[in-house]
């Protein structure tokens, strides 16, 4: 049994919406645990709570209840950040400045000195190297992708968090992304990343959480999953399911993502 790398304990999140601030859950009372050397895909409707959840992880909120522990810190205590890089969901630079200086920059903010030789590697796996002399805000979608990715691999942390890693890539660059996410499955990392799209990432995880309306209604492992999957999918042969829904572990997840969905 491998340790627990980061670990969620009752956790929820409240927003305050509209004129009279009612109480509006986005995640609600979610316990996880996600394993050392793992990757575990993150999944659920636009809405669920995947971004909200991944913001407490890495301590950008907080939550109204509940608590958060990365190797042990709490998810608030700078400690936890240590060992963690983490890729937003729509990751925006500064104008004007180069691809390589918005990394030096980034490197200046880590505690640990970051070498010229590290910053190139991780230009080079994130497959942005090419472009480090031109300015970040003349950058494709999947450009700024990759400089977000190699600013959040610098210094070779051990947990990553992705949020929505492969979202506007085209098919192309979605295949490329998932190469480099093998790559740093290999090197052994904790793994979490979210996505809304389950058959574009699958093939990825070793487990899967997911998430409807802020509750967790499924966390497995994959293989557990596929299990569960095969005697539902076959009564479910002439159901009406969108084209990129083929496997059983597809049509039973999407399933159970419409059954659980309130609207
Ligand atoms: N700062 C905020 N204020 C109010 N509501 C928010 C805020 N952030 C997220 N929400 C709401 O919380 C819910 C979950 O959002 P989010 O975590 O972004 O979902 P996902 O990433 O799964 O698409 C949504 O209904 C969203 O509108
Ligand atoms: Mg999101």
């Amino acid at each position: 049994m491998k340790g627990i790398m980061i670990e969620l304990k009752n956790v929820t999140k409240y927003f305050r919406v509209g004129f009279f601030g009612t109480k509006k859950n986005a995640v609600e009372n979610l316990s996880l645990n996600i394993e050392e050397g793992k990757v575990t895909g993150f999944f659920g409707p636009n809405g669920a709570g995947k971004s909200t959840t991944i913001k407490m992880i890495v301590g950008l909120i907080n939550p109204s209840g509940g608590n958060i522990k990365i190797n042990g810190y709490n998810a608030s205590d700078y400690r936890a950040r240590l060992k963690l890089g983490y890729l937003p969901e729509n990751p925006s630079f500064p104008r004007g400045l180069k691809g390589i200086e918005i990394i030096n920059y980034y490197s200046k903010l880590l505690d640990k000195r970051i070498n010229k030789d590290e910053i190139y590697d991780a230009l080079k796996l994130a497959g942005i190297f090419y472009a480090k002399n031109i300015q970040a805000n003349k950058y494709s979608k999947g450009m700024t992708q990759r400089l977000a990715l190699a600013v959040s691999i610098l210094g070779d942390p051990e947990i990553l968090i992705f949020d929505e890693p492969l979202s506007g890539l085209d098919p192309i660059g979605r295949k490329e992304f998932k190469d480099i996410i093998f790559k740093l499955k290999e090197r052994k990392k904790t793994i979490f990343f979210s996505s809304h799209v389950l058959a574009d990432s699958k093939e990825l995880c070793d487990s899967i959480a997911v998430l409807v309306n802020g509750r967790l209604i499924k966390n497995k492992d994959v293989a557990d999953i596929e299990k569960e999957a095969e005697g539902y999918a076959e009564e479910k042969k002439d159901y009406r399911l969108p084209a990129e829904y083929s496997t059983p572990l597809e049509i039973y997840l999407y399933d159970l993502m419409l059954k659980n969905r309130k609207n």
